[in-house]
């Protein structure tokens, strides 16, 4: 039984006013008002262990990783290292060969457009990415397909929002080499069925990549029960710093991975003739890495298991239930997104309001919210709109947020008549 599972099977409850004492940047006042931080989905903030992690290594441990037999040098690279490992632990791969630091889910996917993709894919071959995609999913794979001749579906989603599975069978052929999607739309909140999808995809011989920016901060991730062939994740979303993120690959898919990237430690010998590549995770990380982001990510993954992923879950959709209600009964306000299964996002509109108006008088009364296309303009699109605003729940939000949201959409009501 996990830790954090009571002897009823259900998760502890969050001291959520603890929890945002870890989190010294919410006591931040904004045009004088305290601040109400509702856009983690873009990103997080961080916590209290996360920049003492990251100080500390700065202070104490600092010096390039894998290159020095100098204690400064031999620290760092334990740091590292350790933290790929916390890494392998917190998803559950096999090896920490699988695990591959990135700057985050953009170069995730990059990664695999480039390395896995580009050189296998054929004229006639598909990829196949769901209408729910932000762009870092969406671009890359375009890149690809004008590089190889490949041809990108796109399985439709439906007025709630929800990538109906039948629909996504239909576009799945053995033409299909590659699936990539969400699993948890940053737009609409919508929690894809995965495992199902996974399990159809790979049925057909097509790998997978999951998009799981969205995810990891909200959702217990387990690549081998998932069984997805690539995973990718971002640091910022989860309470990490910026600039740090994951690509999880099976190993015998990296392995048979040409480099993406040229440069140094990812080689074993290097003279003009030949170079011959270094051993994987290495020879995916070109150059000096983002070694304090690391350690804050491994010190983030602690925090996050601390508190109890399904114990943040079971919060953030309490939260999420809250506001729906409470947006729901205000005529002016209308909900984008009404998937049967959400997760931590609340994206809507105010009739005869442009998003980007809405979001300067909440942010008047110290309410962060996202405004804009959210980087999926085709989601936009579908639902024939320029953008939205969009509520994003973490493990230090409250009930008193919700409400502050709502009293700052009835003072935007009566602003714009
Ligand atoms: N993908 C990030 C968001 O949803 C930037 O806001």
């Amino acid at each position: 039984m996990a830790a954090n599972v009571s002897p009823r099977n259900a998760p502890r409850p969050l001291d959520v006013e603890a929890v945002r004492r870890d989190f010294p940047i919410l006591a931040t006042t904004v045009h004088g008002r305290p601040l109400t931080y509702l856009d983690s989905a873009a990103s997080s903030q961080r916590a209290r262990p996360v920049l003492e992690a990251v100080e500390h290594y700065e202070r104490h441990s600092h010096a390039n990783v894998h290159r020095g037999v100098h204690a400064l040098s031999q620290a760092a690279t334990a740091a590292f290292e350790g933290a790929r490992e916390r890494v392998r632990r917190f998803i559950n791969a096999v090896s920490v060969k699988e695990v591959i630091f990135v700057r985050g889910t953009t170069e995730g996917i990059n990664l695999v457009a480039q390395s896995y993709a580009r050189p296998r894919l054929r004229p006639g071959d598909e990829i196949l990415i769901t209408a729910l995609e932000h762009h870092a999913n969406i671009v890359p794979w375009q890149m690809v397909c004008e590089q190889t001749g490949a041809h990108l579906r796109v399985a439709p989603i439906n007025r709630r929002g929800e990538v109906p599975f039948d629909e996504f069978q239909r576009q799945l052929s053995p033409r299909t080499r590659l699936a990539a999607f969400a699993h948890i739309s940053n737009a609409l909140g919508t929690v894809l069925p995965v495992k199902r999808m996974i399990e159809a995809a790979r049925a057909q011989g097509a790998v997978v990549l999951i998009d799981g920016a969205q995810a990891v901060p909200h959702a217990r991730v387990d690549v081998r029960a998932l069984g997805a062939d690539f995973y990718t994740f971002s640091g910022h979303k989860m309470y990490a710093p910026t600039g740090i993120g994951v690509l999880y690959g099976r190993e015998e898919l990296l392995a048979a991975m040409p480099p993406w990237q040229g440069g140094g430690d990812m080689i074993l010998t290097v003279s003009f003739e030949k170079t011959t590549y270094n051993e994987l995770p290495a020879k995916f990380e070109a150059g000096t890495p983002n070694i304090s982001g690391a350690v804050g990510l491994a010190a983030a993954m602690d925090y996050l298991e601390g508190l109890g992923i399904e114990a943040v879950a079971a919060h953030e959709q309490h939260l999420l239930e809250l506001a729906t209600v409470e947006l729901g009964r205000m005529p002016q306000i209308e909900l984008v997104g009404t998937a049967a299964h959400k997760a931590a996002v609340l994206s809507f509109t105010m009739k005869g309001v442009h998003a980007h108006d809405l979001g300067t008088i909440l942010d008047a009364d110290g309410v962060a919210v996202r405004t804009g296309h959210h980087c999926a303009m085709p989601v936009m699109t579908f639902f024939g709109l320029p953008a939205t605003a969009r509520a994003s729940f973490a493990c230090y939000n409250t009930e008193e947020d919700v409400a502050r949201l709502v009293r700052a959409l009835e003072r935007a009501r009566e602003v714009f008549g």
